[in-house]
């Protein structure tokens, strides 16, 4: 599966002029670069888990595998994978891992909440941003400036005795100021 899989912007009513179209082009490039092992967040690596049965329902492994300067939130890739009787079906997905210095961890959902493209971390003045429209939060995922209606949706994030992190990743309806579960 392609970075092109990846969930994008609905194509809605609002198309993205020249500046964001590039934007997001330049942040998919960023994760195949993250997903091999370079680029600017530290990277992880996930491995599917099986979402609606099982014990571990839900829950995606994120192992992380490199790690650049800077102490911010790194971007992760996952398979979540959702099953209905016998069908089975992966998305590729961006979520934001951070490890506190507390030892615990968060975890947010790399999709914007305005209309769908990928947010990035910029570290060099510790805000997300998403290049679409320009929406910014703070490193909480606190929404700092629209068009976004609310903050980064968060996932629940948890620690494995062994340290790796799992997430429990969640799609929200877009373009809300109230978060709304889809999925
Ligand atoms: S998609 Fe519009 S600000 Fe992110």
């Amino acid at each position: 599966m392609s970075d092109s899989e990846l969930d994008t912007p609905d194509a809605g009513d609002r198309p993205l002029n020249r500046r964001g179209f590039l934007g997001a082009a330049a942040l998919a490039a960023g994760s195949l670069v993250a997903a091999a092992g370079g680029g600017a967040a530290s990277v992880y690596l996930a491995v599917p888990a099986l979402k609606g049965g099982g014990e571990a329902a839900g829950w995606t492994l994120v192992r992380e595998i490199a790690a650049t300067a800077g102490d911010g939130p790194g971007r992760a890739t996952i398979d979540v994978v959702s099953q209905s009787g016998w069908s089975k079906t992966t998305t590729r997905q961006a979520v934001f891992i951070e490890r506190r210095p507390d030892g615990t961890v968060a975890a947010y959902s790399a999709r914007c909440p305005h209309q769908g493209c990928l947010v990035d971390w910029r570290s060099e003045v510790k805000e997300f941003f998403c290049v679409c429209h320009s929406s910014t939060w703070t490193r909480d995922g606190s929404l700092a400036l629209g068009p976004a209606k609310r903050g980064l949706d968060p996932l629940e994030a948890r620690l494995t005795a062994s340290g790796d992190v799992e997430v429990k990743y969640a799609m929200f309806a877009l373009d809300t100021a109230e978060r709304v579960e889809v999925g």
